[in-house]
């Protein structure tokens, strides 16, 4: 039995590991933006250096081994390659350290060039946008100079293809680390300061965030999902998440909508177009319209929804969202409310 776990597991990790591979929506090494080029460019360069650096020590070890001084039964080892100095393994130490140098400084430079790129991604017409780390979500607030064109939503970012993006990062509690490998390297969300991230999506697609720090119980179930499509698509999307929740017209959905404004769920969540505008979760105004709950380590469907709110630390230990004691027929009057939500 033990030997089958032994050989099962790591067999399952590889199939999962070369199934996100295939998936390509986590991946440093299959860029999607400009800023994952450059970061990708650096780490061929500093991988073919390596290598080559590598294979000649390898070589110059078995060499060595090669040819050591030996002994036999009755005779004893020739130590003169040791005891008389040799000038070209002076030469050889000597042009080691020269190249070793040179690898070094080509290293710094392409480092330096590669700092400068990322700096230079033009910037005009950048969306911008929010992101404040919380233990263990995503708050996402798209900003825009006309206050009515703002709008906020939740461990999901959509942002157009070709087209810049400016993303503020804060921290409502710890450090957290926003991580989108296809799109751009990492960059921390630090209590008390903003830092900034440009970026921009050349190739639409799916592509996952992870937070890339620990942060708590739940890290490494917070993550994002961030999806580049066509700036029309974009548009699209952005007009419909500006737009206040649906009034629900069924008495089922109705019976929902009292039944998420009765409960805790109101202390915390926001729905645009209801009394509900609490902040400390995540804002549910189009719910409906993700892929992902609880930062992507659920799907959207209705039954991971209804054990969620039943009991979200069976799903999530540790998630600060406490469990919503309901009767069946009030959880499912909720649950189609929720469903209204797109
Ligand atoms: Cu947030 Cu790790």
């Amino acid at each position: 039995m033990r030997v089958a776990v032994t050989l099962v597991t790591p067999t399952l990790a590889l199939l999962s590991a070369a199934n996100v591979r295939a998936q390509s929506i986590q991946d440093a090494l299959r860029p999607a933006g400009i800023q994952a080029s450059h970061i990708g460019d650096l780490w061929n360069l500093t991988l073919g250096l390596c290598t080559l650096v590598f294979i000649a020590v390898l070589a110059m070890f078995l060499w060595a081994v090669w040819r050591a001084p030996r002994s036999g039964a009755a005779t004893p080892p020739d130590t003169s390659s040791i005891t008389v100095p040799e000038r070209r393994i002076h030469r050889g130490v000597l042009w080691s350290v020269v190249l070793a140098t040179v690898g070094l400084f080509v290293l710094l430079i392409a480092d330096v060039r590669t700092s400068r790129a990322l700096a230079g991604l033009p910037l005009s017409d950048a969306v911008h946008i929010d992101l404040i780390g919380h233990q263990w979500w995503w708050e996402v607030r798209y900003t825009d100079p006309q206050p009515s064109r703002m709008f906020t939503t939740a461990n999901e970012l959509h942002i157009p293809v070709g087209r810049p993006v400016i993303i503020s990062l804060q921290s409502n509690d710890v450090i957290h680390t926003l991580w989108v490998p296809n799109l751009h390297g990492k960059k921390d969300l630090i209590p008390g300061r903003t830092a900034l991230i440009q970026l921009r999506a050349d190739r639409p697609g799916a592509y996952r965030g992870q937070c890339a720090e620990f942060c708590g119980l739940e890290h490494a179930l917070m993550a994002m999902l961030v999806t580049a499509q066509p700036p029309n698509e974009y548009e699209a999307w952005a007009e419909a998440q500006r737009q206040p929740a649906p009034q629900p017209s069924g008495q089922l959905e109705m019976r929902g909508l009292q039944v998420f404004q009765s409960t805790t769920c109101v202390m915390c969540h926001a729905i645009q177009g209801t009394s509900a505008n609490a902040r400390t979760g995540p804002d549910l105004t189009h719910l409906a319209s993700r892929q992902t709950i609880a930062a992507g380590s659920l799907p959207n469907t209705r039954g991971h929804l209804a054990a969620w709110i039943l009991d979200p630390q069976k799903s999530k230990p540790g998630v600060n969202m406490p469990a919503t004691p309901l009767s069946p027929a009030d959880l499912q009057a909720l649950l189609a409310y929720l469903e209204t939500l797109k």
